[in-house]
């Protein structure tokens, strides 16, 4: 019988995101990892075996959220991840990433994009035929987007394709405040 409670039973599509703020809580151990997510009802489990590891549950798109990452830290700076975001979870980071005084940074696995920026993906997809995939012109789209919002000359901002994924969403943009 499956045991619902069990953080294995979580959708596999959380999984990414889990682990990582598992890792980093391990890598980083004079860090605080801070997970949010929208859904409470996530099963976060492991986050009590580690003493600088939290989740809370936050809609990334509401102030609540902002003023949560500043009160987190307060005193300190930070640097955003997002692991597999869908839609327009990766502008919101990026948005994030660029516009909070205290971020320094951040990292961006995108998985799809939908609307405006999505069609527009879409379009020079097909433009460019078999030349590169869909995932590639998305992930230069954020990249384009980063550099656009972090600034002329104030973000460095660069693209890895981990080869070690084992999935095709594997493109990972990472901006640092210069
Ligand atoms: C497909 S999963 C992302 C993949 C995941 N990061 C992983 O482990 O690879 C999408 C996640 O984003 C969360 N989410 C969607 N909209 C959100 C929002 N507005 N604010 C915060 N979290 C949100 C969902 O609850 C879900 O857990």
């Amino acid at each position: 019988m499956r045991n619902n409670s069990h953080p294995l039973s979580q959708p596999l599509s959380r999984f990414a995101s889990l682990i990582a703020a598992v890792l980093l809580s391990f890598l980083l151990p004079s860090s605080n990892i801070i997970m949010l997510d929208a859904d409470g009802s996530m099963r976060v489990p492991h986050v009590n075996s580690r003493p600088n590891l939290s989740f809370h549950q936050v809609d990334v798109f509401s102030s609540e959220c902002t003023r949560l990452i500043e009160r987190e830290t307060r005193g300190g700076s930070c640097v955003l991840t997002g692991v597999h975001l869908c839609g327009s979870l990766s502008p919101r980071l990026i948005d994030l990433g660029t516009s909070l005084q205290r971020c320094k940074g951040f990292v961006l696995c995108p998985c799809c994009l939908k609307g405006k920026l999505g069609s527009d993906c879409n379009g020079k997809g097909k433009v460019l035929g078999g030349q590169r995939s869909n995932y590639n012109v998305l992930v230069e789209t954020m990249r384009v987007e980063a550099a656009k919002k972090g600034g002329d000359g104030r973000a460095e901002v660069e693209v890895r394709f981990d080869l070690n994924v084992m999935g095709p969403k594997n493109g990972f943009i990472s901006a640092k405040r210069i």
